[in-house]
């Protein structure tokens, strides 16, 4: 198949703005690009960084109105709150421990909210935050970007329509290596803030990437943790936070699941694998090769299937953007996200009915969720890896 799958660009725009992401920043970018590729929304306005200086020059050169570029985030909340025409949604892309006062002034003053993963440091906070948006009926993203894969949402709809037949047992990983050394000894600023436990909050390495192997997993297969034993380990001497960890996962439905996530994997960048076993097929997918999967049904040859050359659920298809063989990656999932928030919006200001299909996007409730899986971790590594209840 070679003609695009996708819908053109909208004919109307919302505005964003964004918190963090200013000059020398990682995921803020990623964003922006990602917000960009489906033209649905513009930057209108932002506090790119704690140092005023940097948000002036992040503003500027993004060509933003310096009106519309604030010293904190709680002037530009109030102040955007009180606009004629609001922003529509925040981004919020800092460091962990400010996703909950940002998020929560922003809904205060009557703003959407998008806020990257980890949601919060603790799950009062999270849970606060779920509570607040519903309240105030504000639609709330939390951006868990694996979801967003096409394959990773075909892996979705096999599980939903039985075609693995019951899931008898989970194998994750996440494996980077880029923290091998005490990196946070020197000035990288994304090693420093995510080791230091008054910002990153009680784990490093399950609050930043073992996060997304609960999501995902959760994502995949609809399966809620019942309850974990986990053992966090710093490799590292001189770290003061997890660094590898190992988690063994029961699911209310009886299956089980085995996730390992690490920091100090030499030999590896950013490697999320799922394998997912069921009564009647496997499924193996891998972040770094995300546009295949492979598919073992029992007693047949394996199979590996492609993102736009073989047919995916509808579901999947349809956040396929180009023909198969044409790579499609990190930020076309970053958009997957962005697509349906932003349409569920779109349709929402313009007094549209909303689909199902318009709220495909992770929600507060898996941002609690993932927050309340990495505090159990933590929870039961210190207790000597006793199994702990999620409830
Ligand atoms: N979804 C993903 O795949 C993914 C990937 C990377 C990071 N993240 C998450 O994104 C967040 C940011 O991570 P990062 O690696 O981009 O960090 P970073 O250190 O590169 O960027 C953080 C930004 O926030 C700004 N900031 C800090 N405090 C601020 C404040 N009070 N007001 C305004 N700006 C402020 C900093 O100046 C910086 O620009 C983290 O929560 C991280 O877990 C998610």
């Amino acid at each position: 198949m070679i003609e695009s799958s996708q819908t053109e660009t909208a004919s109307t725009t919302l505005k964003y703005g964004m918190v963090g992401g200013g000059e020398g920043a990682f995921i803020g970018d990623v964003h922006r690009k990602a917000i960009n590729m489906d033209g649905m929304a513009d930057l209108v306005c932002g506090c790119f960084s704690s140092d005023p200086e940097n948000t002036l020059r992040t503003g500027l050169g993004l060509g933003l109105d310096p009106a519309r570029l604030y010293k904190t985030f709680e002037e530009m909340a109030v102040a955007e709150g009180k606009q004629d025409e609001p922003i529509d949604f925040v981004v919020i892309v800092t460091p962990n421990n400010t996703h909950y006062p940002v998020a929560k002034v922003f809904l205060e003053n009557g703003i959407n909210v998008v806020c990257d993963k980890p949601l919060t440091v603790t799950s009062a906070q999270a849970r606060e935050l779920k509570e607040l948006a519903e309240a105030r009926g504000l639609a709330f993203c939390v951006t868990y970007t694996y979801t967003g894969y096409p394959v990773a949402k075909h892996a979705r709809e096999m599980v939903r329509n039985g075609d693995l037949g019951e899931i008898r047992f989970v194998n994750a990983e996440y494996a980077q290596d880029w923290l091998s050394t005490l990196l946070e000894n020197t000035d990288q600023k994304q090693a420093g803030w995510r080791s230091d436990p008054t910002q990153s909050g009680a784990s490093n390495c399950v609050g930043d990437i073992g996060s997304h192997i609960e999501s995902l997993v959760a994502f995949m297969t609809g399966l809620r943790i019942k309850r974990l034993s986990a053992r966090l380990d710093t490799m590292v001497d001189g770290r003061v936070l997890d660094d590898n960890a190992s988690i063994m996962v029961e699911y209310d439905s009886g299956a089980k699941g085995l996730y390992w996530c690490s920091q100090i994997a030499v030999g590896n960048d950013n490697g999320l694998k799922v394998r997912i076993f069921g009564s009647k097929a496997s499924i193996e997918w891998a972040q770094e090769n995300p546009n295949y999967m492979k598919i073992s049904y029992l007693d047949q040859p394996s199979q590996i299937i492609s993102r736009g050359r073989d047919g995916l659920y509808p579901g999947a298809e349809c956040f396929s953007r180009v023909p198969s063989g044409h790579p499609e990656g990190y930020f076309e999932a970053f958009a997957n996200i962005y697509k349906p928030f932003i349409t569920f919006l779109m349709k929402q200001k313009q007094g549209q009915t909303t689909l199902p299909e318009d709220q495909d996007f992770p929600k507060a409730e898996q941002g609690e969720n993932g927050v309340r899986f990495i505090e159990k971790c933590v929870e039961s590594s210190k207790n000597n890896s006793a199994w702990v209840d999620l409830d």
